[in-house]
């Protein structure tokens, strides 16, 4: 029996930054975060905008009244958190109006966090092949104003449907996982942004391909010609690219093309969103389904998953015919060209003015799940 995605999609925040507009203000070379970094935008969210509603935004272009029924599990990978107790995916299955016997929890280990809960999801739908799992990665990465991160921010969620007889990617249990105690990367509890070590995070995730790739390579006997394309974890565009050509250097031309090629055509949306921390290698995946016309059914897809930290994962999935029919090529574009550009100033301004959640009020935001009111300490949601 075949086990995997079914449906993928995702939302970002009606707001963004240009690049070099950014870079211009912060007194850097647009070259470094357009060709450097590979950034062309960065989203940004709203105050009356949290992990919890983009994921409702995610989810809801992918709910029908009869999936909403066979979805008994929920599964959010997140690392920005709303609370140190209650899981976000407990909000979700009520906004989403999912049915009451389902199993609800959130899953934190950076970005890595999402991919831990599709391999739990594919556990349960084979021993449980009439029901559908959601797992929705759900992120607001924010580094501070100023700070080195800054360019390589970014908000929004990926849903992913996972069931038995998937439409879009059958998932295999080829896999080979790669845990490492590093402080690359972390927020300490209490923490509003996190602590990082750029050149650390840039070489263990690096590493960490390097050595999944290989342990992959001697477990299952394949090597990059099998693979139609690959799909990475996107911090930002530049990082992908820098891990596989690491690897590429001693194989075939056509080979190499291939998967640089593709690897340019996974891009496309994060170069217009930034990091989506757990949901960025799933944007990755639907960018390469939404703008590849060179794929097919049957082709074999290689991902990398990486969450500082560090857990690393490489696994592999195929095409189902007829895939293409079942993407959301149109209404995904169509969110991001209808996106607001910021000023460098309107965007600070929005930046620092963060929810209050210890002042009681209400507040107006036109997306259909959004933040209505503050109350007692609890977000209350539109719906
Ligand atoms: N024109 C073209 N390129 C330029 C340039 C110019 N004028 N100026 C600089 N560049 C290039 C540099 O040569 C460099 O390219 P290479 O990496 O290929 O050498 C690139 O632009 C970046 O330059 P720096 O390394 O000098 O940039 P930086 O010191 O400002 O740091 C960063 C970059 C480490 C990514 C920093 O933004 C950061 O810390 N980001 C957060 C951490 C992160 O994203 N790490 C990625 C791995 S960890 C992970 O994947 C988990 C996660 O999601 C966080």
């Amino acid at each position: 029996m075949l086990v995997g995605i079914d449906q993928l999609s995702f939302y970002a925040p009606p707001f963004y930054v240009d690049m070099a507009e950014l870079a211009d203000a912060r007194g850097v070379d647009p070259n470094k975060y357009l060709i450097g970094i590979g950034q062309t935008q960065m989203s940004v969210a709203p105050k009356t905008q949290d992990i919890v509603t983009f994921a409702a935004n995610a989810a809801k272009q992918i709910l029908t009244p009869e999936i909403q029924k066979k979805i008994d599990m929920i599964i959010v990978g997140t690392e920005s958190s709303l609370d140190e107790s209650k899981a976000s995916a407990v909000v979700l299955h009520r906004l989403l109006g999912l049915n009451p016997f389902t199993r609800a929890f959130e899953i934190k280990q950076a970005c890595y966090g999402a991919t831990a809960g599709i391999q739990i999801a594919v556990n349960h739908l084979a021993a449980h092949p009439e029901s559908n799992v959601l797992v929705i990665a759900t992120d607001n990465a924010r580094y501070g104003l100023n700070s080195g991160g800054e360019p390589t921010q970014g908000a929004g969620a990926v849903a992913i449907l996972l069931s038995a007889n998937p439409r879009i990617l059958a998932l295999t249990d080829e896999t080979v996982t790669l845990t490492q105690d590093i402080y690359d990367f972390w927020r300490p509890t209490g923490n509003l942004y996190p602590e990082v070590d750029g050149p650390l995070s840039n070489q263990t995730y690096i590493d960490s391909f390097q050595k999944t790739w290989d342990e992959y390579e001697k477990r299952y006997t394949k090597t990059f010609t099998d693979f139609a394309a690959l799909c990475f974890h996107v911090p930002y565009t530049k990082m992908g690219k820098k891990a596989l050509l690491a690897k590429l250097a001693d194989v075939d031309a056509d080979t190499a093309n291939r998967l640089l090629q593709r690897y340019e055509e996974s891009i496309h949306y994060s170069k217009r969103i930034g990091n989506l921390y757990t949901g960025s290698l799933y944007l990755g995946l639907i960018s390469l389904l939404e703008t590849s016309v060179s794929l097919k059914a049957g082709d074999k897809i290689g991902l990398f998953s990486y969450g500082s930290g560090s857990v690393a994962e490489f696994f592999t999935g195929h095409l189902i015919e007829g895939y293409e029919k079942h993407l959301k090529k149109e209404s995904h574009e169509s969110l991001l060209n209808k996106r607001k550009k910021l000023s460098i100033t309107d965007y600070e301004h929005l930046f620092n003015d963060t929810l209050d959640i210890s002042h009681n009020r209400f507040y107006q935001d036109s997306q259909i799940f959004s933040i209505s009111e503050v109350k007692d300490l609890i977000r209350h949601y539109k719906q």
